[in-house]
């Protein structure tokens, strides 16, 4: 017997018997012994050793759930019926090593444990070595696809928390809720950065700067990863997309970026490297292309960079039927068969095939033809089941005898909570009209209003996160929760509008003079991919004008903006008094709103990302200074709606005391900021601080400034908190024109709130 023996691999699986005779592995081996990695290579090297040609294609195989069911691909399911023609051909004939998704409605755990058993069951007893099936799902605000479980807000909400226990929390949640359901693997988190404002999946990801993403997105990894990915409450996360979903030129789903490598490098690598170093085990390719090159056929990238350079040690799988699409879409492969081919030699691990077994055919014949080396189908199937071993998948993929007693439960829920209050953002406050006293009328309108849906947005129970029929009816819209904090009789009620259409507006302005105050919720209509491509930011006009209508009732406006990305509403943000943005906050949104409009929670909420003015002046924070010029020759160029990190407070934050502990440094040296926060007004709030560095002069024309260091402080009235933090080395580096990350000596620029500190970078001796 082998030391990992019989009992490892027989407790579910068919290959533990074969492994128990014919594994010679690493007995007595004192390296195994100390290298957990080593020990789980030997198996891995134990089990591909038995394989055949057809069995590793199959491996590498991710199908659609709904592929293997009675009926269409694409039809309304309540419930799940196995089409047994092809469960024998698509897991028995071509051994699919992995499926995926949903069969269009949210199951409850134990739906979905009974599934993946069924699932589980069927590999091991009609394939031949019985080797586990992977299960991966889109979790991507809590286990959204799980009837009951908690959504927490989506992750540009845990972005504005500026807070990353808050990410962390999200995925732990998250983790323990899909482990629940049996299911170890999660397509979450996106760490794209979102460079354009006009896409539509913002909502899913942790904003425009590069910095906040790779803290928020390695605190979630860790959060959903824990310690132990086989235990109880680990789940195996897998980074999206690589690279550049989130910087198409033009903005829309799944579209071409155009970017020189240095500025890839610098501006959407970052987060995707601390995610490999933090321990990220899987990753799915962008669907679309850069500079030409779509992102599944990019050997420099697949290859090259990832598995080289960063030395990523996961599985690379491609998105959904992305491999037909180099050929149907990219038009870079004549057929198939080529886009197979092209795809496995530039990297492609697994392939997200979710209707058929012709990529696993194209692979066998590809290497019996001599067009694939079997080497690197070994690589591929080799990293597959690593994962499926550091799963635990082997030993006890069901999680026998497992309780999740924590499941939807209170304290969850709790956690999301706290985590919508915190992303609260307010981007105007004027006469510090919020909070409510509570003594106030309010009229809500506006198609947030009274909608789980819009509080959700997409991938809520379904993919597009439209259908009320899954909605939670034990979870508060904002109406009912304006109406549990305020009294019934305190919050009057118009609908106002739908996503795009007026509804009876004479009554909203009717309701509007009965009330002291009216609060509007803009709302926008939830979707994901390509559905939610849109021709322009601004609101539809339908909501605009209901707020100008209601404008006429002379009574102040509070603007609760729900949404994907920043949709402008420059034309009727004089009429608005207060601006609340709430993003996307999940099931628990509605009642932090609420409770950030009676003042029960104070908001510390900043921008992740700069909301425009204009749909024709789109920038980021850390654009050039060339980018602020304007039509008088001057510098105020850049006149964004609200800055990235703007966001109010029921209390005020003085900033004081700014010090370098030197004013030159040479490079690698540690130089300390310090500041005073204090808590200067009447409220305890919280406060994110973010340190912004400029290189005044650079050889590259350098941003004008970037985010180098953030923390979240919590204070009482008149309490003060000292903060000190390093500089390091790779903040005062960029990326130049030969794909070096390099440093320049000159003067460098600190900057936190309006404080400014220099200090000078010196020449190495
Ligand atoms: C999306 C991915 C998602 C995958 C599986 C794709 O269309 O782009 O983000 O993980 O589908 O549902």
């Amino acid at each position: 017997m082998n030391r990992f023996g019989w009992k490892l691999f027989s407790s579910f699986f068919g290959v533990g018997a074969l492994l128990a005779s014919s594994c010679g592995g690493p007995e007595g081996d004192g390296q195994a012994a100390e290298d957990p990695d080593a020990a789980i290579m030997a198996k891995v090297d134990s089990v591909l050793a038995l394989m055949t040609l057809e069995e590793k294609a199959g491996q590498m195989l991710n199908l659609g759930l709904a592929a293997l069911l009675e009926g269409p691909f694409y039809t309304f399911r309540d419930t799940l019926v196995f089409d047994q023609a092809k469960l024998d051909s698509l897991l028995g004939v071509y051994g699919a090593g992995s499926v995926q998704n949903l069969a269009s409605f949210p199951m409850t755990p134990e739906q979905w444990q009974a599934t993946i058993a069924y699932l589980q069951q069927y590999v091991r007893d009609n394939t031949r070595l019985g080797i586990p099936l992977l299960y991966g799902i889109d979790a991507v605000h809590g286990a959204n696809y799980t009837a009951g479980a908690v959504m927490t807000p989506q992750q540009i909400n845990l972005a504005a928390t500026f807070n990353p226990e808050m990410a962390r929390q999200a995925g732990q949640i998250t983790a323990y809720e899909l482990r629940a359901c049996r299911i170890p693997w999660n397509y979450s988190p996106v760490l794209d950065v979102a460079r354009h404002p006009l896409w539509g999946r913002m909502f899913e990801s942790f904003g425009e700067d590069s910095y906040l993403t790779a803290r928020m997105g390695v605190a979630m990894i860790q959060g959903m990863q824990g310690d132990d990915l086989a235990g109880p409450t680990g789940v195996l996360a897998c980074a999206k997309h690589f690279i550049g979903y989130g910087a198409s030129y033009n903005g829309k789903d799944r579209s071409p970026v155009v970017m020189p490598e240095h500025m890839m490098r610098e501006t959407l690598l970052p987060p995707f490297k601390a995610a490999i170093d933090a321990g990220l085990l899987s990753l799915m390719v962008s669907s679309g292309s850069m500079n030409g090159v779509p992102s599944h056929i990019d050997k420099h990238l697949l290859t090259d960079l990832l598995k080289g350079e960063l030395g990523f040690k996961g599985v690379v799988i491609s998105d959904w039927n992305d491999i037909d699409n180099l050929h149907k879409i990219h038009r870079v492969a004549a057929d198939e068969r080529e886009a197979v081919k092209l795809s496995v030699l530039a990297g492609l691990d697994m392939c997200m095939e979710p209707y058929d077994a012709s990529f696993a055919e194209h692979v066998v014949e590809l290497v019996n033809a001599g067009e694939l080396p079997l080497a690197r189908i070994d690589d591929a199937v080799r990293r597959i089941l690593y994962v499926k071993f550091k799963l635990g998948l082997f030993e006890d993929p069901m999680m026998e005898g497992q309780e999740y007693p924590k499941f939807s439960s209170d304290e969850f829920d709790g956690m999301a909570l706290a985590a919508a209050i915190e992303s609260m953002t307010l981007l105007k406050n004027k006469d510090s009209i919020l909070p409510f006293s509570g003594q106030e009328t309010v009229l809500l309108t506006g198609v947030g209003a009274h909608s789980l849906n819009y509080l959700n947005g997409g991938w809520s129970r379904t993919w597009s996160g439209q259908d009320t029929a899954y909605n939670d009816t034990d979870k508060m819209t904002l109406l009912e929760a304006l109406r549990a904090e305020m009294g019934d009789d305190k919050v009057l009620y118009s609908p106002g509008s739908t996503y795009d259409e007026l509804l009876d507006v004479e009554d909203a302005l009717r309701q509007a003079r009965q009330a002291d105050r009216v609060v509007v919720c803009l709302g926008e209509r939830p979707a994901t991919e390509k559905p939610s491509d849109i021709d322009e930011l601004e609101f539809p006009e339908a909501q605009l004008r209901l707020v100008r209508e209601l404008a006429k009732a002379g009574k102040p406006i509070v603007l609760v903006l729900l949404e994907a990305r920043p949709r402008i509403f420059r034309e009727v943000e004089p009429l608005a008094d207060a601006v609340l943005l709430a993003y996307l906050p999940g099931n628990e949104g509605g009642r932090a709103i609420a409770q950030t409009l009676v003042g029960k929670a104070n908001p510390s909420g900043r921008l992740p990302y700069t909301y425009p003015r204009f749909s024709g002046s789109l920038w980021t924070y850390d654009h050039s200074l060339s980018d602020e010029r304007d039509v008088n020759f001057g510098l105020d160029g850049f006149q964004p709606q609200y800055p990235f990190g703007h966001g109010l407070s029921y209390t005020s934050f003085a900033y004081e005391d700014l010090r370098l502990d030197s004013d030159s440094i040479a490079h690698g040296d540690t130089l300390w900021v310090s500041l005073r926060v204090r808590n200067a007004g009447q409220r305890a709030g919280k406060d994110a601080v973010l340190m912004f560095l400029t290189d005044e002069v650079a050889s590259l024309s350098p941003p004008v400034k970037r985010l180098r260091h953030f923390e979240k402080v919590e204070l009482a009235p008149g309490e003060s908190r000292d903060l000190r933090w390093p500089i390091l080395p790779s903040d005062l580096e960029f990326i130049n024109t030969d794909n070096q990350s390099v440093w320049e000596p000159g003067l460098f620029t600190v900057s936190i709130g309006d404080l400014k500190a220099s200090f000078y970078l010196k020449k190495n001796n």
